[in-house]
């Protein structure tokens, strides 16, 4: 039945876990609204017909709806409506609610690419590369304008927006290339704004994600904070310097001086650009911006750099850890 409505609608293979559930419920939508069109066009067709003008003083008598009769149409409507909007609205959920073992891709949009770049220290233009049968995770964010990410077989679509980090995840039913599309008007080039996304069966991608030539993203981003002069100001140890220590930041809950927020990678990544939006409590606003200074890539590797320090224990909902006591470093000071 699902595969009948796919064909006749031309919907793109169903791809992804999600793929067949929103599939469903856009059939679902579909079908009663047809049936309920058909049904008032017929209606008026009829009355059209029955109640024409046959004699020249006919009068029109008025009419009395009965009030039980529109209450009923009217509350029959409106729960077929909340019926939607739930189902939908869960399946909205599900696809904001990553799973905690996805793996976690970087994404970057610009005129007129996309970019990707994996924990194995992999990077990669135009083909997003993602195991089969394993939710992932993409952390995904722009150099320049708006753009979205869409791949319709995965029936995925996310807006990617400068300055900030917005996410999305997936899960591929099987292996295979899935086209990938900009889904924003982003300039002259949108429309060539292609990719594909490389689906690999699990013994497959295992090998490609050991085969990086590169180093990891950590340690590209242990390179970085070195060069960018990163560790001028925040230690690797948990010591507090000029500024708050890379040890055990990520994923705890940060004080400011105006309120509080998760350190996760948006928080990390809005502290690169725009330092003084979110300045830590007791420390003083003195870090410059990144803006325009940090690469995508290099935002992303600066990033898993501080998650590969988080604290072994994620703190529970509203506390925050101490520092950890200081370590000897173990890495190249700058
Ligand atoms: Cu990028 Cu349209």
């Amino acid at each position: 039945m699902n595969e009948l409505f796919r064909r006749i609608l031309w919907l793109p293979v169903q791809g992804s876990t999600v793929a067949g559930e929103v599939d469903a419920l856009h059939y679902a939508v579909i079908t009663i609204t047809m049936i309920g069109a058909t049904g008032v066009f017929a209606a008026a067709l009829y009355f059209t017909w029955r109640y024409r003008r046959t004699d020249e003083a006919a009068l029109t008598p008025p009419i009395r709806a009965p009030l039980l009769l529109e209450l009923a149409v009217v509350g029959g409507l409106l729960c077929l409506f909340l019926l939607f909007w739930r189902v939908g609205f869960q399946q909205y959920l599900r696809l904001q609610s990553p799973p905690a073992d996805a793996i976690e891709i970087y994404v970057t949009g610009k005129q007129w690419m996309w970019k990707f770049a994996y924990p194995g220290g992999q990077r990669t233009n135009a083909r997003l590369v993602v195991p089969a049968g394993r939710p992932v995770k993409l952390i995904m964010t722009s150099r320049d304008v708006i753009h979205s990410f869409y791949v319709p077989a995965f029936r995925i679509k996310q807006d990617v927006l400068p300055g900030r980090y917005t996410t999305a995840w997936f899960e591929v039913v099987r292996p295979g290339v899935y086209p990938l599309f900009c889904a924003e008007y982003c300039g002259t080039g949108h429309s060539e704004m292609e990719a594909e996304v490389v689906a690999l069966s699990g013994a497959d991608w295992e090998a490609w994600i050991a085969g990086a030539e590169e180093e990891s993203m950590a340690a590209q981003g242990l390179e970085v904070a070195a060069r960018r002069g990163c560790l001028s100001c925040h230690t690797l140890d948990g010591q507090r310097h000029v500024g708050p220590s890379f040890r055990g930041l990520y994923g705890g809950v940060r004080q400011l001086i105006d309120g509080e927020a998760i350190a996760d990678e948006a928080y990390l990544t809005r502290s690169m650009m725009e330092p003084a939006a979110q300045v830590v409590a007791g420390y003083a606003p003195v870090m410059p911006t990144y803006l325009g200074q940090l690469d995508a890539g290099e935002v992303a590797a600066l990033v898993e750099l501080i998650k590969s320090l988080r604290h072994p224990n994620p703190p529970p909902p509203g506390v925050d850890y101490p520092p950890i006591a200081p370590a000897a470093p173990t890495e190249a000071a700058p």
